[in-house]
């Protein structure tokens, strides 16, 4: 099976980069020679992980870095996005831990060798605990931590990097773990949830500032994630819903970026739960950026409710992953338009998309044609959104391979690389092989 592009596509074209993604406590382990992080703690306590896991060894990637390197070039990608982990990078006192910062050099240096660009994310959730003990992002002093650790890391790394992202998803990091409490630190209200944000949103802009100076050759910028918000019915309160829902879980994260304020829903929350901003906040927020990274999987669907604004309904139906989430490529397409149309964008690069799937291996082979399906349909919804003129430059798989997938633990799968957990052996899948052709073929 084979995902294919139009010939004429200008993703097939050689300024298109085409790469995989990972996170460092999604694949590093080696937990013990870096300082514990918020997700240690998170996983130690019974009941958040599905599976009752931690990232102790996820798929020992600190180990087995070459090897990986080795498995990431045989895919043809022009690209590797990863994560830098800021407990295996700096000490408690705030000065480098040379060791771990040597890891990361290695890697590098490796990736260049071999052509790969190296796409480097600086905060990927994994924020040390003892900073965390201090109040975490509801404390304003994390953002200058954070804005701190920037410069140290970039000084170090030199010129070995092509990209920076400051954050991935500051919406997991603020709703998912202060606010509804499912993921690290696991703290539960929405003051906690918004103030959060603002304080992640002032760290991007603070790491920016710093990017800008030290590192004005790479390409700079932050990576959000969209799950574009549909009406259930065409009725006016059910697109109330879905609009208040999308400002939200999707507007407030990108509106202080570009337009220096939050959305309009922040007046319908109570005095007591909307952030402490302080002034000039949005002026440092509000850096510009080289690019932006997109993260897209699902969409979601909601009706009017009386009581909290919005509900989410499930599309009991409707074609779904084995994470539970919809398949639904249009609103790919309809958030990049819509983004193209409501900001004024830097070049845009999908930084993360893929499918959790119940993959099987059988004799050494791994045929997961579903997620071959979810890949085809979803670069299409990629490259009609170039069509209408959206400024889309490079798409990142998600995942390089199966790792540790947050509070589902190992049960879910998104690699287009399947891990053998017991014996650590990395096996590509046909959607490996078949991204691999797509890049291939150009
Ligand atoms: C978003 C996150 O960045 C990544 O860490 C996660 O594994 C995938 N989405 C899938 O949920």
């Amino acid at each position: 099976m084979k995902i294919t592009l139009p010939p004429e596509s200008p993703m097939l074209s050689k300024d298109f980069t085409f790469g995989v993604a990972t996170a460092s406590f999604q694949i590093e382990g080696a937990a013990d020679t870096r300082l514990p992080c918020i997700w240690d703690t998170f996983c130690a306590q019974a009941g958040n992980i599905r599976d009752g896991s931690d990232g102790k060894q996820a798929c020992e990637h600190v180990k087995l870095w070459q090897e990986d390197v080795e498995l990431i070039e045989s895919l043809s990608v022009d690209a590797y996005r990863f994560s830098i982990s800021w407990p295996r990078v700096i000490k408690q006192d705030g000065s480098l831990n040379q060791d771990g910062v040597d890891f990361y050099i290695h890697l590098l240096d490796r990736l260049n060798a071999k052509g790969i660009k190296p796409y480097v994310t600086l905060y990927h959730w994994d924020l040390p605990q003892h900073i965390e003990d201090e109040g975490g992002w509801l404390n304003r002093k994390t953002a200058f931590l954070f804005q701190d650790y920037v410069e140290k890391i970039v000084i170090a790394l030199g010129d070995r990097v092509y990209s920076y992202a400051t954050f991935n998803e500051p919406f997991c990091s603020a709703f998912l773990g202060y606010e509804i409490g499912i993921h690290a630190p696991g703290k539960t209200k929405v003051a906690f949830g918004r103030q959060a944000a603002h304080h992640i949103l002032l760290a991007h802009g603070l790491g920016m500032q710093v990017l800008q100076q030290l590192s004005p050759n790479t390409e700079n910028g932050i990576v959000l994630n969209f799950t574009p918000c549909y009406p259930h019915t065409q009725t006016p309160k059910d697109i109330t819903a879905a609009r208040k829902a999308d400002e939200y879980m999707n507007q407030w994260y990108i509106k202080p970026l570009f337009d220096k304020c939050y959305p309009e829903i922040i007046n319908d929350l109570a005095q007591a739960d909307r952030p402490i901003v302080e002034p000039g906040d949005f002026d440092i927020i509000a850096q510009k950026i080289d690019f932006l990274g997109i993260n897209f999987y699902t969409r979601a669907v909601y009706e009017a409710n009386p009581d909290t604004l919005y509900a989410q309904i499930d599309m009991l139906n409707a074609p779904k992953t084995d994470i539970g989430w919809e398949i639904y490529p249009q609103a790919f397409t309809d958030l990049l338009v819509s983004l193209h149309n409501s900001y004024n964008l830097p070049p845009i690069f999908i930084t993360e998309n893929g499918a959790a799937m119940a993959d099987k291996i059988i004799d050494g082979k791994v045929m997961d044609t579903d997620r071959i399906d979810y890949y085809q349909s979803h670069l299409n919804a990629v490259n009609n959104a170039i069509t209408q003129g959206v400024n889309v430059k490079g798409y990142f798989a998600w995942s390089l391979m199966d790792n540790f997938e947050w509070a589902e633990g190992y049960l879910k799968r998104f690699g287009i690389v399947y891990v053998d957990y017991q014996t650590q052996q990395r096996t590509i899948k046909a959607s490996g092989l078949a991204y691999r052709d797509l890049i291939g073929s150009r």
